[in-house]
């Protein structure tokens, strides 16, 4: 019989006779720098077990295989040979923590189960309109004023009470740790110059009008955006970054650059002023040159920038400058970023976005994508991320609901050659795992939630959709 194992190893050639791998088999582990990174052998004959790795992330990883066989069958197995690696070197989840506050315990179970699926991201959403959840010595008042939003009215979710949630900097460093201990790199998200009205709530002066700014209580897009013409805006971030560089080992920072409205900068004198600083009087590429900027800056301090695909728009990024993590970009920039020898994240909307429902991003969907489809060139995909955005989700159960098993979908994809995905196959090992995956502290819905009939799904969108159709339509209406 097969062994449901998910993600799906490259290799497994089944051998005969039968073997039960439980605290009574052998354990052999052996170093064998011949083996891929985070690759790793797994043989198994005699009720014992032999494992070869090329590194630590290699045997942490076939410890990850082995507990998925042992769940089955209390650990009867056909003997076997396992060779195992990654395809993609970023198999990422991303959690919004700004619209919606996770615990350092949540967010440990949602860690701990990506690292059983051999995912090595988390992307940490901090920042947003509705929330700054990090604390910053040098600047206080994010954490004191920009953590609390006095209601939260998103979709139909209508919250009388006041919203106020920051981690604290031992929390952090738990993550972090927490994380290193299971091989995945914590990538801190500070959006910017855009996505910032907890930013403007708490220091004023770095908007572009003299007005009186609020942490969001509603979704949308506001043009509540950083004053790039104001000298303090780039000392104030550089600050901040100089801070999240100090606590974040990884090497990666994400600096945003989505949904930004130019709508301030082009009636602002000091954005107009700034402009012709860069020899042009187009607005649109305030952004960009700012974003290059920020990119230099943390370059300089060993890191690497990365940012949304929105980023590119004025075409001043250059490859080698920054990552782009592609989401939803009509003039498809992101791919030609790529094709021009730029690398990206791909987090396609239409199939990673996992908190939109189930009946618009099946799982199915979700599986069967093809991350490298327009991408000429392999090399310039980095992988793939699945987003958790949390206008929509409150609490752990709604995360569970959107996560599972979509997360598990994304993480074959990164995981596992396309040659060798079905996603019958899939959907068979995961119903065999799904008491093992639970038993890791989450819910899965049932199989008939995931998999809909047409009509079924229909009816799902405009669930989802109910009460936030205006916010799409008028996006700014709450300005
Ligand atoms: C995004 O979804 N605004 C990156
Ligand atoms: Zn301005």
């Amino acid at each position: 019989m097969n062994i449901p194992l998910i993600p799906l190893p490259q290799k497994i050639k089944y051998i005969n006779g039968e073997s039960v791998i439980n605290q009574n088999a052998g354990y052999n582990f052996s170093l064998n720098p011949d083996i891929p990174e985070s690759g790793y052998n797994l043989i198994i004959s005699n009720n014992t077990v032999l494992i070869e790795y090329g590194d630590e992330q290699g045997r942490f990883y076939a410890q990850k295989t082995l507990d998925q066989i042992k769940a089955i069958n209390g650990g009867k197995c056909s003997n076997l040979e396992i060779k195992d690696w990654p395809l993609m070197k970023h198999r990422g989840f991303m959690i919004d923590c700004a619209r919606h506050f996770f615990t350092v315990e949540e967010l440990k179970v949602l860690i701990d189960f990506a690292a059983g699926i051999k995912l090595n991201v988390f992307h940490w959403h901090l920042t947003d309109d509705q929330g700054w959840r990090i604390p910053i010595k040098s600047h206080p008042l994010l954490c004191e004023i920009g953590s609390k939003r006095k209601t939260s009215n998103f979709g139909s979710f209508d919250e009388k009470s006041e919203y106020c949630y920051c981690y604290t900097e031992k929390e952090i460093k738990d993550i972090i740790d927490y994380c290193k201990e299971r091989f995945i790199e914590v990538i801190p998200e500070i959006d910017m110059p855009g996505h910032t009205s907890s930013i403007l709530a708490a220091y004023p002066n770095l908007g572009c009008r003299d007005e009186k700014y609020e942490v969001k209580t509603k979704e949308g897009i506001f043009e509540t955006v950083l004053c790039l013409g104001n000298p303090d805006t780039k000392p104030f971030i550089q600050d901040i970054l100089d801070e999240i560089c100090d606590l974040f080992p990884g090497k990666y920072i994400h600096i945003g650059g989505d949904e930004t409205p130019r709508t301030r900068w082009k009636e602002c004198p000091k954005c107009r002023e700034k402009i012709k600083e860069y020899n042009t009087d187009d607005i649109e590429k305030l952004q960009s040159f700012f974003m290059q900027e920020i990119a230099e800056y943390l370059k300089e301090k060993g890191k690497t920038a990365i940012a949304w695909n929105e980023s590119l728009k004025g075409d001043i990024l250059k490859p080698g400058q920054i990552i782009i993590q592609h989401w939803l970009d009509s003039k498809k920039t992101g791919f030609d970023f790529a094709n021009k020898g730029g690398t990206i994240i791909n987090s396609d909307f239409y199939h990673y976005y996992l908190d939109y429902p189930y009946g618009m991003t099946p799982v199915k969907k979700t599986y069967n994508y093809r991350p490298l489809s327009k991408i000429k060139n392999p090399d310039s995909l980095l992988g793939i991320e699945a987003n958790l955005w949390t206008e929509y989700i409150q609490d752990f159960s709604g995360i569970c609901q959107k996560l599972f098993p979509r997360i598990c979908a994304a993480a074959e994809t990164a995981w596992t050659a396309p040659a060798n995905k079905n996603y019958k196959d899939f959907v068979a090992r995961h119903e065999e795992l799904r008491c093992y995956f639970e038993s890791k502290g989450i819910s899965i819905i049932p199989l008939n939630q995931w998999q809909m009939p047409p009509i079924q799904r229909l009816a799902d969108i405009l669930k989802f959709f109910k009460g936030s159709i205006s916010s799409f339509v008028f996006p700014d209406k709450n300005n």
